[in-house]
Formats: structure tokens, sequence, C-alpha cells
């Protein structure tokens, strides 16, 4: 029998409303008793400020860390902003990589989504994660790009009304659960 699977959840959304956070909550429901999720909140976190990151971190620093320490993986999904990262993403990702390549990033199991109201569900920002996840010696999971595109016509009351985006997402998670084997 395999282990549960503790899974932390990044939204690059702060939105209420963010559909990639509606995204990762029916990724959760796949996961169901496959994985542990919890959400990591990275609205709190100042701006990244190397003057700040000595012994004494931030506390929404030292808990983003810990939980992604805590965490066999992560799953990030995120909007596409003017064909990039959000900021509060990069600046996420910034605090939790230090020290550069033994930071709580480094080995660390990712897989990446993305889901935008355009046709092109915000692969770009993928891209861009890709090279930023590199740069963190994260293992991405070898996955053709989840982007959801057209999603907001994919979700009624937070909840994924699309069958094919169902399947397509049940398919992703068990190729991922599979990959984290
Ligand atoms: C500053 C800004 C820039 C945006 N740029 C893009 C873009 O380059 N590509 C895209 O597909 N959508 C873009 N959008 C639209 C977002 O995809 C859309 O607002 C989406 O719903 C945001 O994700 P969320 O629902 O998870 O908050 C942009 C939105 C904002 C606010």
């Amino acid at each position: 029998m395999t282990a549960i699977k503790n899974v932390l959840a990044i939204c690059g959304s702060l939105r209420q409303a963010s559909l990639n956070a509606q995204l990762l909550q029916a990724t959760e429901k796949v996961l169901d008793n496959r994985a542990q999720v919890s959400w990591a909140n990275i609205a709190d976190l100042p701006h990244y400020n190397g003057d700040l990151d000595g012994d004494d971190k931030p506390l929404p620093v030292t808990q983003l860390v810990a939980q992604i320490n805590g965490a066999d993986a992560l799953i990030i999904a995120t909007p596409e902003y003017n064909y990039g990262v959000p900021g509060t993403l990069k600046n996420a990702l910034d605090w939790a990589s230090r020290p550069a390549f033994k930071s709580c990033l480094a080995h660390k199991p990712v897989l990446l989504m993305s889901a935008s109201p355009s046709p092109v569900g915000g692969v770009r920002a993928q891209g861009q994660l890709k090279q930023i996840l590199g740069g963190t010696l994260s293992h991405l999971c070898p996955v053709p790009e989840f982007a959801l595109g057209g999603a907001a016509t994919k979700f009624e009351n937070g909840v994924l009304v699309d069958s094919e985006t169902q399947k397509k997402l049940e398919r992703l998670i068990g190729d991922f659960l599979a990959w984290l084997e």
C-alpha cells in the first residue's frame, strides 16, 4: 500500500473568486484520500528584501518554508499576468529559494497548472515558471502543460462542471501520483 502524500497547493492569484484557486479545489477533490492537501498563504509575505532574509526572517516566510519542507510535493496553479508569472507568486518563490540550490525548493517535486479566461490558458506563465523552478533545482513533473483556457466557463459556483476538463484533471493527477512513487 502506498503512503498518503502531503501536497502543498500554491495559488498564484490572491483573488477571492480566483479561477486558479477553483482549479486547485477541483484538484484537491480528485486527489481525495490519495493525498493530504494543505494550502500555502503567500498573501502576507513582504516584498523580498535581502536585509530581511537573515536568521530572523518574517513569520510568513518561515511559515511558507515550513509548509514546503513538510510537503512531499507542490502543486502550483497560476494565472498569467502580462504574459508572465504574477509578481506575488514570483516573490513567494524568491523567498523560498534561499539559500540558493539548498533551499526548501531544491529537489522538491512540483506539478504546474494554470487557468485563464483566454484560450491559451496561461501557458506562457508556466513557461516562465519552468525556467524559475529550474533555477531552484526543483523537480518538475514531466507532463504536457495543463493550461485551462476559457476557464471562466468551466466552473459554476466555484465547482468544476466541465466533464472534459474533469477527465483531463483525473488523468493528470493519476500521472502525477504515479510519478511521485
Ligand atoms: C494585471 C493582469 C494581467 C493579465 N494578463 C493576462 C495575460 O497575459 N494572459 C492571460 O491569459 N490573462 C491575463 N489576465 C487575465 C487573467 O487571466 C484573469 O484575470 C484570470 O481570471 C486571473 O486568474 P484568477 O482567476 O486565478 O485570479 C490578466 C489579468 C490581470 C489582472
